[in-house]
């Protein structure tokens, strides 16, 4: 391998690919392009994490949401991220760092141990507090279901403290919004 940046290039490309075949009518690549704008914000504090792991990781993250049920994503994009890598040449131990981050960024049964892994995990909480995704699921799920997905996405902003107070006040305003808007 000649250089690190085309494979973010890569990276992105396969996840775009595979969502345009998909067919899935949820807005991913706003989506993770939203994740990745706010990744490029956080590291600014954070000059001693991995930009290059972080950001091929921004791209695989939610890569498993083609490719299986929705509910496992985590598990089925780190399989894809470590396939898709390995072909593409990527050394072992970048391999496992990129691979922590994607299996970690639901802060489900593996929890973000590194300082990428966390970066992910708030970026992907802190762009649905952006985009708002919960009215539309509102719609669907109905309002417990969201306001419980709200507060779930601002506990794991917390793996970084600074940042989520950066993010209270549109925590608060969502809130306030979820619990008076009509179901
Ligand atoms: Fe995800
Ligand atoms: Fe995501």
């Amino acid at each position: 391998m000649n250089s690190k940046i085309p494979i973010i290039k890569m990276a992105k490309n396969h996840f775009v690919d595979l969502y345009n075949k998909s067919g899935d009518p949820n807005p991913y690549i706003e989506h993770v392009s939203g994740v990745e704008k706010i990744v490029g914000k956080i590291l600014k504090d954070f000059p001693e994490a991995d930009k290059n792991i972080l950001f091929i990781a921004v791209w695989l993250h939610d890569i498993g949401s083609f490719l299986g049920e929705r509910d496992v994503h985590e598990i089925n994009s780190e399989k894809e991220s470590r396939r898709f890598l390995a072909d593409q040449g990527l050394d072992d131990d970048s391999i496992e760092k990129v691979a922590h981050c994607v299996r970690a960024h639901r802060c489900g049964n593996v929890k973000p141990a590194t300082i990428e892994a966390k970066i992910l995990a708030v970026a992907d909480s802190a762009e649905h507090l952006v985009a708002g995704p919960y009215i539309n699921m509102m719609h669907k799920y109905g309002k417990e279901f969201v306001i419980g997905k709200l507060e779930r996405d601002f506990r794991d902003i917390g793996l970084l403290p600074n940042i989520k107070n950066d993010f209270t006040r549109l925590y608060e305003a969502w809130k306030n919004l979820l619990e008076i808007i009509p179901e």
